[in-house]
């Protein structure tokens, strides 16, 4: 394994939610593992005033809660020592002077520098301009590099806006804009299932395929983000991002090769071939709702209107839906169903690709019988697998079919068990960008849900809703082009059959 170079990691927002929640626990588990390099630093800055012994008490703090089961102490110890704080008020363009005079001056600062924007989107633009301004993105000594998180952008204008803004200060090569599903071990299989078997490469066309369903439900609600979700909501934040990726690896050619540019090439190929959806199409492609209170395992919990920091009148969505048509020689006509929700009854993601019946249905034998389609699934979470299901003759006298399931999951008990950010902040350090936005991804996808943004800013006065802890409002079926189709919300053999709803 290549040696990592030394590098100094500056978190802006290391106290809030995705630094607690992801980032910090993300570098402990690398500490654990030996996989840091020896020397690297981590420079949290944040708007509170800590001192270098209270930071390290939060940092043990976030830990303890992440990991209740216990921390090895060991690790916990070699971890806080390679970190530091530095306060960082919002208007204080001081502190960035002091900031550079730190990692420029003090020899602990290696300086190959990772710059980790974990801040609202509106705040990313203005550290970034600082940074610049007093030189500290120029790779004089060392590399620079900057972590966006998404979104990337409200819409299509600003994510351009905003990218001619970032190219004031850096080279492409040097943005590392993260979407963290495609750091999941699972959303890399997709590509290895598709590229390392051939069995199902003839059938992965409009020949043999219905239609694809790609779902992520959750059961939580907007837990304290509403500052940000409610400007945003569901199609912003799940759909334009991680679920147009999930779409991109199960749909694009196979690229030349795995080199980082060869497979964003050819997932940019999908995005631009995503039929635009008119303005006048809104309707017909896309369907919102928001969730009102109810039951989610047996807790009832409030309506997304009475969370706290939620606009009284909002109409943002909790729970979006759409239609997408690919229009390329392999997937013309195929349907791809794209849905996402907050406080739905499980969390869930799952890609479920529905097979064609076959053109004679010999075996069935009362014309109203449903018919029983093969389909694939592939689970991203909470338990990642891949199961076929087929139909099977039922040992008896008569000829009856039954569905059963060939389940090739792959996990095995040694198996690693990682976090998404683990992998992508060690390609962040090793400068590897493959599993890293490209800007025209980001384009392409703001060109898919823009209009559906457009029309949906315009209603101002109605949105559907959903009890919690429900699969979303009803209406969401009138986005499928025929009656057979509909949301499979199970995995399970027979899934496919359970009621709607
Ligand atoms: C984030 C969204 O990007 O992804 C959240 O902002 C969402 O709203 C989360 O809950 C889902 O990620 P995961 O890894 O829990 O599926």
């Amino acid at each position: 394994m290549k040696e990592l170079d030394p590098c100094t990691i500056v978190i802006f927002g290391a106290c809030g939610n995705l630094s607690r929640i992801k980032l910090m626990p993300a570098l402990f588990q690398l500490e654990k593992l030996k996989r840091l390099p020896e020397k690297m630093v981590i420079l949290a800055c944040g708007l509170e005033i800590y001192s270098r012994e209270q930071w390290l008490e939060e940092v043990s703090s976030m830990l303890r809660a992440k990991f209740p089961g216990g921390l090895d102490e060991a690790a916990l110890e070699r971890f806080c020592n390679r970190h530091h704080y530095h306060p960082n008020p919002p208007d204080g363009t001081e502190s960035y002077s002091r900031l550079k005079k730190i990692i420029e001056e003090d020899p602990v600062f290696p300086p190959n520098v990772i710059f980790y924007m974990s801040v609202r989107p509106s705040e990313f633009p203005g550290i970034i301009d600082n940074l610049g301004d007093i030189g500290l993105l120029e790779q004089k000594s060392g590399w620079r590099r900057v972590v966006i998180e998404k979104p990337f952008g409200q819409d299509l204008l600003s994510a351009q806006t905003l990218q001619a803004g970032l190219y004031k200060h850096l080279d492409e090569p040097q943005i590392f804009r993260i979407d963290h599903y495609l750091g999941k071990g699972t959303v890399q299989n997709i590509m290895v299932f598709r590229f390392a078997n051939i069995l199902l490469e003839p059938l992965w066309s409009h020949h043999y395929i219905d239609h694809v369903q790609i779902t992520h439900s959750e059961t939580l609600g907007v837990e304290g983000r509403a500052g940000y979700y409610d400007g945003a909501g569901a199609l912003r934040d799940m759909i334009q991002s991680h679920l147009l990726q999930l779409l991109a690896l199960v749909a694009m050619e196979p690229p030349v090769s795995m080199s980082p540019e060869h497979l964003r090439d050819e997932k940019v190929k999908v995005l631009k071939s995503i039929r635009p959806v008119t303005q006048n199409a809104v309707h017909a492609h896309a369907f919102r709702g928001q969730y009102t209170s109810g039951t989610i395992d047996g807790k009832v919990v409030p309506a997304y209107l009475d969370e706290a920091g939620v606009a009284p009148e909002s109409v943002t969505e909790t729970y979006a839906a759409m239609k997408l048509f690919i229009d390329s020689w392999r997937w013309a006509g195929v349907p791809f169903y794209v849905r996402t929700g907050k406080r739905l009854p499980e969390n869930s993601s799952a890609i479920c690709i529905r097979f064609k019946n076959p053109p004679k249905e010999l075996l069935r034998s009362k014309l109203h019988d449903s018919s029983h389609p093969n389909w694939l699934l592939l689970g991203i979470q909470p338990d990642d697998c891949m199961k076929i299901e087929m139909q099977v003759k039922v040992p008896g006298l008569d000829l009856n079919t039954r569905s059963i399931s060939l389940d090739a999951t792959y996990r095995e008990e040694a198996d690693e068990d990682y976090d998404a950010y683990e992998g992508l902040l060690l390609d962040v350090m090793k400068g590897d960008y493959s599993l890293f936005l490209r800007f025209d991804e980001v384009e392409w996808a703001w060109r898919v849900v823009d209009p559906i943004l457009k029309v949906w800013s315009m209603e101002r006065n109605f949105i559907n809703t959903y009890a919690a802890g429900t699969w979303g409002p009803r209406g969401t079926y009138r986005l499928f082009d025929r009656d057979d189709q509909f949301w499979r919300h199970s995995l399970n053999v027979n899934g496919a059959k359970l009621e709607p709803y």
